[in-house]
């Protein structure tokens, strides 16, 4: 039995769903409701970290635990690895971030997912993780301002980002978990080129069959803009983060999708036309 954790966000559903109807498999999700995957063998369960009993409930009988955390402020990692430990689990993968083996990098998420990384290293259960660069579905948060104006505003938009399709991080994830030689290991994951802001634009304005304008916004603007949506540690990260992106430091391209899945990484064209629905209409 294999444990997903994570599974309405955007890795985790794409795990939950190569592993339906491979075998057994358990979600915990805090909304089972939210839960899109669904299958004889797939069952899902109410619970969330912070919640010891619905753990020791959800890791009842599982051997592999695939870990989503993204909380800025509790210890989700050191609660599911230590109750993995107690439950017995023999594998546990967890979704951590490229930045944590990059020595420049040094922002506050980067070094809460370092933390959380030995938390689980610490846990004593055998560990695999998926280290991916930043995710395709990132330019989701630019549907708003496609649809309403055909405007894409971000920051440094000629820096190129290696980024990845979720589908290909969770595809490397399920190799982790249902084969054998991933324990100890550490994946970097990226997608098969650098590609700036403007490019995606361009190949999102391709995609949809209709013009888009790039605004590039100022450092200033952009903290505003995080100010009203995250805690002022997580906007300054993601501030960090983009002036790396800008130094150039994301850019670079790893072959691990296709050595563990065997065929190539998608592209950032492929993922537009696959998600052009999610950016049309007005
Ligand atoms: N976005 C990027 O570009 C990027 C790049 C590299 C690495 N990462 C890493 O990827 C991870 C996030 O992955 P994601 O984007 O696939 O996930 P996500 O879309 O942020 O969703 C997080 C998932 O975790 C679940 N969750 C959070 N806290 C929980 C709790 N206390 N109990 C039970 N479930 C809980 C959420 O459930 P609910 O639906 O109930 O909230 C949701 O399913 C982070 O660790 C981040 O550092 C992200």
């Amino acid at each position: 039995m294999i444990l997903v954790t994570g599974a309405t966000g955007a890795v985790g559903r794409e795990v939950a769903g190569l592993l339906a109807g491979t075998g057994p498999v358990r979600i915990l999700a805090r909304r089972p409701e939210r839960v899109a995957v669904r299958g004889p063998e797939v069952d899902v369960v109410a619970g969330e970290y912070g919640d010891r009993d619905s753990l020791d409930r959800a890791l009842r009988g599982v051997d592999a635990v695939f870990l989503v955390t993204n909380s800025p402020t509790e210890p989700d990692d050191e609660r599911v690895a230590t109750a993995s430990a107690a439950a017995g689990v023999r594998r546990l993968v967890k979704l951590s971030m490229m930045a944590v083996e990059e020595p420049d990098a040094d922002d506050f998420i980067t070094r809460l997912q370092r933390g959380n990384e030995q938390a689980v290293r610490d846990s004593g259960v055998p560990w695999t993780f998926v280290r991916p660069r930043t995710f395709m579905s990132n330019t989701l948060s630019w549907a708003p301002g496609i649809r309403s104006e055909g405007v894409v505003r971000a920051l440094y938009g000629t820096s190129p980002v290696a980024c990845v399709d979720p589908r290909d991080v969770a595809a490397v994830a399920v190799a982790a978990l249902t084969g054998t030689g991933h324990e100890g290991r550490t994946y970097a994951v990226s997608g098969p080129e650098a590609i700036t802001a403007r490019e995606q634009t361009e190949q999102l304005a391709e995609a949809l069959g209709r013009p888009l304008r790039f605004e590039e916004l100022t450092p200033d603007r952009a903290r505003e803009a995080l100010l009203a949506k995250y805690p002022r540690p997580v906007a300054e990260a993601f501030l960090e983060s983009a002036e790396r992106q800008r130094a150039g430091a994301k850019a670079a391209v790893v072959p691990t999708v296709e050595k563990l899945t065997g065929r190539p990484a998608r592209t950032f064209r492929t993922w537009a036309a696959d998600h052009a629905g999610a950016f049309a209409g007005t």
